[in-house]
């Protein structure tokens, strides 16, 4: 007993000189219809809590984070459950057949905001990916942190622009989300794997340059960070916006 109490102070102390810290990451829905966000948390830090919820048009949910902390949020639509009470999303399914995702990553195409928000104050980087594909718009605001701190965005409707070879069609025959050319095609020149695995060897694709023409601020392809990878110090709180 007396053990466990001088561990329970160690354990204060510990919190009070070093700091228990989390950041508040903000989900919005600007879209005119319910999406589904869900959140992967990276190894090697647990999965949070909350790995995935509804999300009423125009309605917020706030997660508490702890930091150090590696993860994407991306936002799935068109979700129902079905008669053996199986939940699945015509885009960004995770694949848990539920609403939690419960450690699973969405399948593509996925709009994704991926952020590495360090403890202490340092230097957290962060972004927007199409490396993925895209399946509806979203943008990205550090708050209150010190330093570059850009907020991007990527708010074009890249469905309605999508290349017919790239096009995912829901059941009306629309355009619901818009593959990378590495999904697509499984190529090494779009995945920037096998030979072309450097950023000198694995240039822009006109495939990536039709991500990029519409979203400016996001990855279109894995060698993109010069003008998609941005950084903010002292643990600033996030607000995610889709359909922004
Ligand atoms: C983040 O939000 C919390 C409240 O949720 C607030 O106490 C804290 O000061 C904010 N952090 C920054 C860096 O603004
Ligand atoms: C990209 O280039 C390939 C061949 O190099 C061509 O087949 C395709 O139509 C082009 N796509 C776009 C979107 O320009």
């Amino acid at each position: 007993m007396r053990a466990r109490i001088v561990l329970f102070g160690i354990t204060l102390a510990f919190l009070f000189i070093y700091g228990a810290h989390s950041v508040t990451i903000t989900v919005t829905n600007n879209c005119p219809y319910t999406i589904w966000p869900g959140v992967l948390t990276s190894p090697p830090q647990p999965q949070l809590s909350n790995t995935g919820f509804e999300l009423a048009s125009t309605a917020s949910t706030s997660l508490d984070v702890p930091t150090p902390w590696i993860g994407r949020f991306w936002a799935r639509t068109g979700c129902s459950t079905d008669g053996s009470g199986r939940f699945t999303c015509a885009t960004a399914d995770c694949g848990s057949g539920q609403v939690s995702c419960n450690g699973n990553g969405a399948v593509p195409p996925a709009s994704l905001v991926e952020i590495n928000s360090v403890a202490n104050g340092g230097q957290d980087f962060y972004d927007i990916s199409l490396v993925d594909g895209f399946n509806l718009p979203v943008s990205l605001a550090p708050q209150g942190g010190t330093g570059d701190c850009t907020a991007p965005s990527c708010a074009a409707n890249v469905n309605a622009a999508c290349p017919e070879e790239l096009q995912v069609k829901g059941s009306d025959g629309g355009v619901i989300s818009c593959k990378s050319a590495c999904i697509a095609f499984g190529e090494d020149q779009y995945c920037c794997t096998g030979n072309y695995n450097t950023p000198e060897t694995c240039p822009p694709t006109n495939y990536s340059m039709f991500f990029k023409s519409q979203c400016p601020q996001a990855y279109s392809y894995p060698f993109d960070d010069p003008t998609s990878l941005f950084s903010c110090f002292g643990g600033p709180n996030y607000s995610i916006t889709f359909c922004p």
